[in-house]
């Protein structure tokens, strides 16, 4: 499936010698799927892990190695210029040292020196390598100089030491990737907190109340917006997926939880987008032991309910005072009259924007893939999106805050 944010970029993807050499193939794919051009550059020693075949049929693209030719003596300058970022993973310790000092003695390091895009690294080496004087003082200067890293991460080395050098997992260096690629979006210099996944409210020790929130409508709201250049808060309840690779988790277990983290994030916000399926209702009591069976007198058990505190009305009262967050997207599931519900919550609540989806549908809403979604705008404007990925549907909700946020900062100069 491709990524907008990866579509038809052009990434330079140097792989330097390590045995982490294989991820790096993973990776070429991976990016080419998404939709990415991936022009491939192998050190030497590269080539001795991995051929340069593995990586042309993953990427279908020409790869280079040192050996250049008359015809395309200025390959360098051309691989560079035309990058929209430079990738190198694994990035070895020599190599590191070579981007330290500026040295030029194969076909990877000259295109860096001539590359005017973003450099992102992901180191991999072993043996407490990394954590060597020289190493780090390379690392304080590339990073010094701009320079963006991935990992190294922590685990089994191929030596079968366990410390820090190991390449960071593919599909965390994509993440990685997207924020550099996004880090001038429309949402740059911005905070969004976005709200995910359901909420549980205990009934005792072991057993609690929830839905069947699965989390990525709001998970894809985060990596639009981290895509988007946002710096991006996100408050979730229990989710079983991976988060996105660049938010501030903020994990939690309640609504009374929710509405805490939410309310403290939003006090800073640009955008709050509230995509959590949050308990109405919560247990009034919870019992402090496991509930037996035999607890009832007859086969029923009764729980009373209390009411949930609305997190949203909590926000509209907190952006009356202090004009924090100045732009709130909601989401209202619907199983019936989805329009008319949808259009009096966002009265109700005080919203820019609520994303109303008629979950009633086998293909939309909770649990699957795709959503379909109507966005009805405080201005009273409505734009019907069609069925489609939920990391589509969350592009463009992303996109009209984003255009939302620029107007008000318009009007704020005028
Ligand atoms: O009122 P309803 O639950 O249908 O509204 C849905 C919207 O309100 C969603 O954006 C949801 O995250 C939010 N909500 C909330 N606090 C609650 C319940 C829902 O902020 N207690």
């Amino acid at each position: 499936m491709t990524v907008s944010i990866l579509l038809d970029k052009r990434i330079v993807l140097g792989v330097t010698g390590s045995i982490a050499c294989y991820k790096a193939v993973d990776l070429a794919s991976k990016l080419t799927q998404a939709g990415a051009l991936v022009d491939v550059v192998l050190t030497e020693s590269a080539g001795r892990f991995v051929t340069p075949l593995s990586f042309r049929s993953v990427t279908g693209r020409p790869v280079h190695d040192d050996l250049w030719n008359l015809d395309d003596h200025v390959r360098h300058v051309r691989l560079g210029e035309a990058a929209d970022l430079l990738v190198i993973a694994p990035a070895t310790a020599q190599t590191l040292a070579k981007l330290a000092h500026g040295l030029a003695d194969n076909l990877l390091a000259v295109t860096a020196l001539a590359a005017r895009c973003p450099l992102l690294v992901a180191p991999a080496m072993d043996g407490g390598m990394y954590e060597h004087p020289a190493t780090q003082a390379n690392v304080r200067l590339l990073r010094e100089r701009g320079v963006l890293f991935a990992g190294p991460a922590e685990g089994r080395m191929a030596s079968g030491l366990v410390g820090t050098g190991r390449m960071v997992e593919p599909a965390e260096l994509l993440g990685h990737i997207r924020l550099a690629l996004g880090r001038n979006g429309p949402l740059a210099g911005r905070r969004v907190v976005v709200t995910a996944g359901p909420t549980e409210e205990p009934v005792d020790p072991v057993r609690f109340l929830s839905n069947r929130s699965s989390g990525r409508q709001g998970l894809a709201l985060a990596q639009a917006a981290l895509d988007a250049g946002a710096q991006v808060t996100l408050v979730a309840g229990p989710i079983g997926e991976a988060l996105p690779v660049g938010v501030e988790h903020v994990p939690v277990g309640t609504a009374v939880e929710m509405r805490d983290a939410v309310l403290a994030a939003v006090a800073r916000a640009d955008a709050l987008l509230m995509a959590a399926a949050v308990a109405d209702f919560r247990p009034a009591q919870v019992a402090q032991q496991k509930i037996k069976k035999t607890v009832a007198e007859t086969d029923d058990l009764a729980i009373t309910l209390a009411r949930n505190p609305d997190i949203l009305a909590e926000v509209k009262a907190q952006k009356e005072k202090s004009g924090r967050p100045l732009v709130t997207l909601g989401f209202a599931a619907e199983t019936e009259n989805a329009l008319a519900y949808g259009r009096d919550k966002l009265e109700r609540k005080g919203l820019n924007f609520i994303a109303v989806n008629d979950v009633s549908a086998a293909d939309a809403g909770f649990a699957v893939e795709t959503n379909r979604v109507i966005l009805l705008s405080a201005d009273g404007s409505r734009v019907e999106m069609p069925l489609q990925s939920k990391a589509a549907v969350a592009e463009q909700l992303v996109q009209h805050v984003a255009d939302s946020l620029e107007t008000l900062s318009s009007q704020q100069r005028n």
